[in-house]
């Protein structure tokens, strides 16, 4: 062991073919990176019923949501004060009877939901208001509007047998690939020490990822951990690629860094 192994003779002596060969293949790595990006966004991105991808779609996707729904939340707390109970309750039973759609001016109801709602709730909720104030307040004026906010949302996680293969092509593929390129750094001409953050850092990431993913199933505060360790693994995978690039093409002799 002894004292820091001294940096790699570097790849810029490299024939050309040899050179080119492996920046080709550091290109098409890139574009696989980019390529995981933008699956990932559109893999993920309605896992929350909801558009746009957010944290709650990686929580979907990983642990599961059972949340009602902003309408049924609102009552519940007691919200609007000036609502008979009577009235919140109907509203209530309607959110849960399953039949959102079908019930909502029904006439066999004793009173229909969009009577209570037109009757209570649009003097406060429509787009106006909701413009005035910052639209901290939901417009409730079209049945458009309440069903944005009526259902509750139940996301069931990916089946543990979906995941376990998709652990399994990940963690085998992904492993090799930060060892190729902890290989193709080490042969640079750049010190080891200022490699060596990037390295562990891709290390924990892909580890805080694909141990997340399952972690996750327990709690979804894990979503926090998936994701700050993906990011990990890619952007310290992107800057040791592009490191190794360097090397190839940057000429020596140019740099203080040499041995
Ligand atoms: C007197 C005015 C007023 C009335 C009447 C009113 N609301 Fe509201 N509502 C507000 C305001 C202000 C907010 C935003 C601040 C807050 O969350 O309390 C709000 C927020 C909400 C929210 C969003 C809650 C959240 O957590 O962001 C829902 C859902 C809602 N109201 C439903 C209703 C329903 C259903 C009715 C009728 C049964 C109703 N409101 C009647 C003023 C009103």
């Amino acid at each position: 062991m002894g004292s820091l192994p001294i940096a790699g003779a570097g790849l810029s002596s490299q024939p050309m073919g040899i050179r080119i060969g492996v920046s080709a293949l550091i290109v098409v790595l890139y574009i696989g990176l980019l390529a995981s990006v933008t699956h990932m966004v559109s893999h993920f991105e309605n896992r929350d019923e909801l558009p746009g991808f957010t944290f709650d779609d990686v929580t979907g996707a990983y642990h599961g949501i059972d949340s009602p729904g902003l309408l049924g939340t609102a009552l519940e707390r007691g919200h609007p004060e000036t609502l008979p109970s009577a009235q919140k309750e109907l509203l209530l039973q309607w959110l849960t009877s399953g039949r959102i759609v079908e019930d909502y001016d029904s006439l066999d109801l004793e009173i229909p939901p969009a009577e209570i709602i037109d009757q209570s709730c649009i003097e406060c909720h429509t787009r106006a208001a909701g413009a005035e104030t910052g639209s901290a307040i939901p417009p409730l004026e079209y049945f458009d509007d309440i069903k944005e906010i009526a259902f509750s949302r139940k996301v069931l996680p990916t089946p543990v047998a979906v995941l376990a293969a998709s652990t399994h092509a990940h963690a085998l593929a992904l492993s090799i690939q930060g060892l190729v390129v902890i290989a193709l750094a080490s042969m640079t001409r750049w010190r080891r020490g200022s490699i060596s953050l990037l390295i562990a850092i891709m290390g924990l990431g892909l580890v805080g990822d694909v141990g997340g993913w399952w972690l996750a199933r327990f709690s979804p505060s894990w979503t926090v951990c998936i994701m700050v360790s993906g990011a990990g693994y890619s952007l310290a995978q992107g800057i040791l690629l592009a490191s190794v690039l360097a090397d190839l093409w940057w000429p020596r002799g140019s740099t203080s860094d040499s041995r």
